[in-house]
């Protein structure tokens, strides 16, 4: 009686331990429930903020925002002004705002999910400055947008071309249910 339930203890720490290691050493694909993931996103009137707070509670990944060193003020972003910030910026795509440290060690990290506005059909400079300044190379990118009603396909071609060695997937346009943004993600 007493050897049996050695015998079955040392198969349950077996069995434990076999699972630990197993979970430990897990896969790393972007299904996999250990993925370490953060959401880093620009916004300038709130709606972004928003739709990065709900892909928070739904991944439950920590969320950052990217601050301009300059913010933007209203001028800033009147895009009927040929000589506003933001047309500028839109018009000369190598100029990069600078942008506030972002506090987070990245490298920690191998999902990350890019929120921001629609500007001009396009992810706006700033993020290009976040791009430009991250080492994102080999991590799992996931872009999403907000806009008035530009759809997430045009800014997912002008970061393909603008960063081809990025592991980028197709973004979504939030806000969108909890199932909609599950369902991006696993695809
Ligand atoms: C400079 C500028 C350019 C914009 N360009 C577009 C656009 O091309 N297409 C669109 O649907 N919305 C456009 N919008 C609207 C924003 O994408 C939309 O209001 C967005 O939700 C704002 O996000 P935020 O509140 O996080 O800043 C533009 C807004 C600004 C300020």
């Amino acid at each position: 009686m007493k050897i049996r339930s050695i015998i079955k203890s040392v198969v349950a720490i077996a069995a434990l331990a076999l699972s630990l290691n197993l979970s430990a050493a897990g896969p790393t694909t972007k299904n996999d429930k250990n993925m370490k993931a953060i959401i880093v996103y620009f916004t300038h009137s709130g709606n972004t903020e928003l739709a990065a707070q709900k892909l928070a509670d739904v991944t439950g990944a920590p969320a950052v925002r990217l601050l301009p060193d300059r913010p933007y003020t209203a001028a800033d972003v009147d895009w009927v002004n040929e000589q506003s910030r933001c047309t500028q910026e839109h018009l000369n795509q190598s100029l990069r705002p600078a942008l506030k440290p972002l506090g987070v060690d990245l490298s920690q990290y191998d999902t990350v999910f890019i929120g921001f506005p629609i500007w001009w059909h396009e992810e706006p400079a700033v993020i290009r400055t976040f791009l430009d300044n991250y080492n994102l190379e080999g991590k799992e990118l996931y872009p999403f947008c907000t806009s008035y009603e530009s759809p997430m396909s045009e800014a997912d071609a002008t970061l393909q071309k603008g960063y081809p060695k990025l592991k980028w997937h197709t973004g979504l346009r939030l806000p969108a249910s909890a199932d909609t943004i599950k369902a991006w993600i696993e695809k």
